[in-house]
């Protein structure tokens, strides 16, 4: 009795942990998004770096337009790596990163940025 309580709460924490997994693993999650940008494109999009822009302070539909070119590959996108975050060194570029973006993420990604100094 008492162990077929116990076993159902765990099996119930066990969904719960499932769903929170999944729903972390990829679109829609925009401040785990933002950090990745910020990998790259550095802490609140001011780029620390000479190959990469800054985000910062551009407008959103000038974000919105640049991602949605790489997201259907009509902006060349060139090879580049993480700079920060122990993320993997191993070569990406800007169409594959704004390929795994809903046309929600990449408005309010781009909000986001347009609205840091
Ligand atoms: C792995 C590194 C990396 C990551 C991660 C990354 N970017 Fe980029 N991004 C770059 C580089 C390098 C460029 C410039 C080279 C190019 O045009 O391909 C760039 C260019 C851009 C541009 C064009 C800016 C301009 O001046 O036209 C935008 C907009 C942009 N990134 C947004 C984002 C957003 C939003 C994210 C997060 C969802 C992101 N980037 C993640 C490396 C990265």
């Amino acid at each position: 009795m008492m162990r077929s309580a116990i076993d159902r709460i765990s099996s119930g924490m066990a969904l719960v942990l499932m769903i929170m997994l999944a729903s972390s693993a990829s679109g829609g999650d925009i401040p785990a998004l933002i950090d990745e940008c910020e990998a790259c494109h550095g802490p609140g999009g001011v780029s620390t770096q000479d190959d990469v822009p800054d985000l910062a302070g551009r407008s959103a539909e000038e974000l919105v337009a640049a991602i949605e070119a790489f997201g259907t590959y009509q902006r060349h996108c060139s090879t580049t790596t993480y700079r920060s975050g122990g993320r993997p060194k191993t070569p990406t570029n800007m169409c594959s990163v704004a390929n795994t973006l809903t046309g929600h993420d990449r408005q309010v990604i781009a909000e986001h940025f347009a609205n840091q100094e």
